[in-house]
């Protein structure tokens, strides 16, 4: 790889332009790196190898009764299958690419073997017609979910994305569980999704007015009286943040990004910014309830006017005996860091003038910013720091973190997270471990169109 390496590939809303020396092509030694992940990946004693097909494919996608979208969906649906497994198991995924552009798939929140992460920094994108296998290990419990990692404003609006389940042992036992997968849609007039581009879009990210619970507009969801499910929800929207409010009544916290919390956290809303999870237990409600599954006003200083927003409703059916058992204590966290602890980098979410874009999002005022190697066992402590006038979500690949303080305030609760808003004008100070897993990792904003403009940074693990 030469050092001064200057590129300008186009693949749809991708333009790179980067000034390190690391390539657009994985080298010889990337497919080696590849094939050991792929060998070392073996099932604890006891569990098993959990092998999955994705076919990414055009299909049609019923998003209401009577309305058809043409979507790019995983085998033939939005979300694509709820993909499930337990800690110790090994995932084993082809995905095999039908669509009429290259892709490849993240695991997002995964801790796997950098080749696996599904980026176009660790792997040859998948062309149409071809296939690839993904194999790692699974070794948290969690709410996870996966997408494309090539020109995502497109194929996640289209359908790409879907829920990955990984169990613990130690599991809180509720009465029932739903996966619900948060999405929105933005259809033209003629009903058809519609056409990508434009300067809201561009700086607001974009969003849709149809708002989605796997796959279908505003369904209805229903619980029996008396009985504590658990929700797994995940926002898959590509800008919108849900402040998800369930009627107004009281849930429960018990997981994050990362997994398990502490204890339950008793709340009326939280909010999930794109790419968050949230693990909560629902309920007991009362016979007959009707409750609205939804989306509280959030100001994130876009140019869109934001509004209260309905995602579903809860009907609350007849009464069913309970069993579920909401533990005081789910897990034990250790602390990486104190909030004192000094950062030692600091990662600058900001905004340039362009004369080309009219605005440039960037990351310590660059595009696709090259950041310094972490050093496997030393402890990070960064300040992420957000200088624009709008809210971020910060997402980091392949491990997760810690959140230390914002704007020098601890946060409510420790969590182990992999996505975190940033305020706008505002410092994150966050801490996490290269715990392993050398190789090429990138931190972004997961509001798709700043990802897509280069609202990210690249960095290498290293021994
Ligand atoms: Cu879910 Cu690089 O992202
Ligand atoms: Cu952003």
């Amino acid at each position: 790889m030469s050092g001064q390496h200057h590129m300008s590939h186009d693949h749809g809303a991708h333009v790179h332009s980067h000034h390190g020396s690391f390539d657009h092509e994985p080298a010889a030694a990337v497919r080696e790196l590849y094939r050991d992940a792929y060998q070392e990946a073996q099932p604890d004693a006891g569990r098993k190898v959990v092998a999955v097909e994705l076919e990414a494919r055009e299909a049609d996608w019923a998003v209401a009764p009577g309305a058809v979208v043409r979507a790019w969906t995983f085998n033939g649906q939005v979300p694509g299958p709820v993909i499930e497994g337990r800690v110790g198991d090994v995932l084993e995924v082809r995905l095999t690419n039908r669509l009429p552009e290259p892709t490849a798939v993240h695991w997002h929140g995964m801790r796997l073997p950098a080749p696996m992460d599904g980026t176009e920094m660790v792997q040859q994108l998948v062309q149409p017609g071809e296939s690839f296998t993904y194999r790692f290990k699974l070794l948290d419990a969690g709410t996870f979910w996966y997408h494309p990692h090539v020109n995502e404003t497109v194929q996640l609006e289209r359908g790409l994305y879907g829920a990955l389940i990984v169990r613990g042992d130690d599991e809180p036992v509720l009465d029932r569980e739903q996966v619900l997968v948060l999405d929105d849609l933005k259809l033209d007039r003629k009903g058809r999704i519609a056409k990508f581009g434009g300067f809201v879009q561009w700086h607001d990210g974009r969003e849709g007015d149809a708002r989605l619970v796997n796959g279908s507009v505003e369904p209805t969801l229903s619980i029996a009286a008396g009985q504590i499910e658990r929700w797994r929800v995940v926002n898959a929207a590509s800008a919108r943040y849900v402040r998800l409010s369930i009627g107004g009544a009281q849930f429960r916290i018990l997981g994050t990004d990362g997994g398990l919390l502490e204890a339950p956290v008793a709340v009326n809303e939280v909010l999930l910014a794109p790419g968050d999870r949230v693990d909560l237990a629902v309920g007991p409600f009362a016979e007959g309830g009707e409750l609205a599954v939804q989306a509280l006003r959030y100001s994130r200083m876009t140019i869109k006017r934001r509004a209260d927003e309905r995602f579903a409703t809860l009907r609350v059916g007849p009464a069913k005996v309970s069993t579920a058992v909401v533990p005081e204590r789910l897990r034990v966290i250790e602390p990486l860091a104190p909030s004192t602890a000094t950062p030692n980098r600091t990662v600058n979410f900001g905004i340039k003038l362009s004369l080309r874009r009219g605005i440039d999002f960037v990351v310590n005022g660059e595009r696709h910013n090259v950041d310094a190697p972490a050093k496997i066992g030393e402890l990070q402590v960064w300040d992420v720091v957000n200088s624009t006038l709008m809210d971020h979500p910060f997402h980091l690949h392949g491990y997760f973190f810690q959140v230390l303080s914002v704007n020098g305030e601890p946060p409510a609760f420790r969590s182990w997270e992999d996505v975190v808003n940033l305020p706008p004008k505002s410092t994150t100070r966050i801490a996490w471990i290269p715990d392993g897993r050398p190789g090429s990792w990138m931190y972004h904003c997961h509001i798709l169109e700043h990802h897509a403009a280069g609202m990210m940074g690249h960095f290498d693990v290293v021994r």
